[in-house]
């Protein structure tokens, strides 16, 4: 039945950006659900780890989880979650984390992901890799049969060695465009000072772990957005006419 109700959420639209919403405040509840007291919990970044974040926050304020602290893969996480009132520490002052929460932009059936819609993929992987249990949050928008279908890859690459990277990429069959930045006039540069390329494979990507090790080789890009191996779980959440169904 599971497999069944997830196949029907291949990459379907949510109605709304309301509706779209309550599929993540709906996965964000089921997550924190997951955390124990006196846990480290890592956060990623983007509208649904946020919004874990802030759920996370409450239960600490309730007094119903205690002794929690967090790891924010970057910036954003960091300064939301010292705003809900969650202590945050230094990645490199813990031993493991715990649990993780994470976005995705795409993900297929055999848990690889695609991430990096939001600039923030390589901390992202990092804080994900250390945890024990790296739970990702899709709604029924990101499920796709092959990585690739709805989005490019995200590169994070060293300035200085843009231009033999790009004609690298394209070896690979990419066709690659630099981020720009909305409303400035420049490319994105990320929390590390890099900048990004997104690639889009126009033949798909049939072994996403090989592609990722592929790019991750080129001399000058820092991480690509391609995360194999290192999901544990996948929440999904499904609009089911006006209810919400998490699988
Ligand atoms: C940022 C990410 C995000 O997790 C991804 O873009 C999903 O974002 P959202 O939860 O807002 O849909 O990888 O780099």
């Amino acid at each position: 039945k599971k497999l069944s109700l997830s196949i029907s959420a291949v990459a379907q639209n949510v109605t709304t950006p309301e509706a779209q919403d309550a599929l993540k405040r709906a996965l964000a509840k089921r997550a924190v659900g997951l955390v124990k007291s006196g846990m480290v919990v890592g956060l990623g970044t983007g509208s649904t780890a946020s919004l874990a974040t802030e759920e996370l926050g409450r239960l600490i304020k309730k007094g119903k989880l205690k002794d929690v602290v967090a790891v924010g893969a970057n910036y954003q996480s960091r300064v939301l979650a010292r705003q809900y009132g969650v202590k945050t520490v230094d990645l490199n002052d813990v031993n493991s984390i715990d649990i993780a929460f994470d976005g995705v932009d795409e993900v297929d059936f055999k848990k690889n992901l695609l991430k990096g819609g939001g600039a923030a993929h390589t901390m992202q992987k990092v804080v994900d890799s250390v945890a024990k249990e790296c739970v990702i949050l899709a709604d029924q928008s990101k499920v796709v049969l092959q990585l690739g279908s709805t989005f490019p890859v995200p590169v994070e690459v060293l300035p200085p060695a843009i231009s033999p990277v790009l004609r690298r990429l394209v070896t690979l069959g990419g066709v690659p465009e630099i981020r720009s930045a909305l409303r400035k006039d420049g490319p994105v540069i990320t929390d590390l000072g890099n900048m990004i390329v997104d690639v889009s494979f126009p033949n798909g990507i049939p072994d996403p772990a090989d592609l990722e090790k592929s790019i991750n080789m080129i001399p000058g890009v820092v991480e690509n957005g391609i995360v194999s191996g290192i999901a544990t779980s996948v929440l999904v959440a499904i609009q089911d006419g006006d209810n919400v169904t998490v699988l």
